[in-house]
């Protein structure tokens, strides 16, 4: 099976929300990348919503008709309820500051097991399916398992950070890491930085990989590619 493609469409949120209108029009977007080839849609709101605003969220609930992931931080109660009231296919858990400026770290699966474990089993009671952001460190993986989360997505900054400069050696921690949650029965998922020069290298070395979820890169390249291009482009990569 394929990798499947989620679109984060954060950046089209930044967009329309620097000049306070409805251009572009973040619905329309979301409708357009399913139409072109995405399987899926991705939002991170976050607390200040400086990109994708709570009641985006909602509307979006109506009209996806693939997959709908929500990534965020459980530790605001405003989160919790918004994703127990839309009930996306898929919640993310990330653990992410409220002013950060994108996620930068996984969960600290060992310190934070009560915690998550608690959090966790309030999505899967609702029906919805549960990945949580984890660094590719191996006890991190194995520690998720026991949280009674489904999938991990592995944070995928160092290996794109590593991969123009010695591909094999930025695999590797990842290689590890999902043969870990593969022997834990943990799916896999994996976001952040993946673009087109280093996502299909990825996928290939994982052959396990359910899903990856990218905003920036992919965003950035329809200015060039248009897109319909970019997303069929992508798609390619995981094929
Ligand atoms: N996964 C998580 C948990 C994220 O926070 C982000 C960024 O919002 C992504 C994936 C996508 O990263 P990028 O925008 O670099 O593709």
């Amino acid at each position: 099976m394929a990798t499947r493609l989620s679109v984060n469409i954060n950046k089209i949120a930044t967009l329309r929300n620097s000049r306070g209108g409805n251009n572009p029009d973040l619905l329309k977007v979301a409708a357009d990348c399913e139409r072109f080839g995405a399987q899926g849609i991705t939002v991170h709101p976050r607390p200040d919503e400086r990109h994708i605003r709570y009641s985006d969220v909602y509307s979006l609930k109506q009209i996806v008709t693939t997959e709908f992931n929500i990534e965020g931080n459980p530790l605001e109660d405003k989160f919790m309820q918004l994703v127990l009231d839309v009930k996306p296919e898929q919640v993310t858990l990330v653990p992410d500051d409220p002013g950060q400026l994108t996620s930068n770290h996984g969960w600290d699966t060992i310190g934070k097991a009560d915690y998550l474990r608690d959090t966790i089993a309030t999505f899967k009671r609702a029906g919805i399916r549960v990945s949580i952001f984890v660094d590719p460190v191996p006890e991190l993986v194995a520690a998720a398992a026991a949280t009674g989360t489904d999938r991990v997505e592995l944070y995928t900054e160092a290996y794109a950070s590593n991969y123009h400069t010695d591909k094999d050696a930025a695999i590797k921690d990842y290689i590890a890491a999902a043969t870990i949650a593969t022997q834990n029965n943990l799916g896999i998922n994996a976001g952040h930085d993946l673009d087109l020069h280093n996502l299909n290298f990825f996928a290939r070395s994982i052959p396990q990989l359910l899903e990856v979820s990218i905003g920036h890169a992919l965003i950035s390249d329809t200015l060039y590619y248009g897109l319909e291009n970019t997303i069929q482009m992508y798609r390619r990569k995981l094929a």
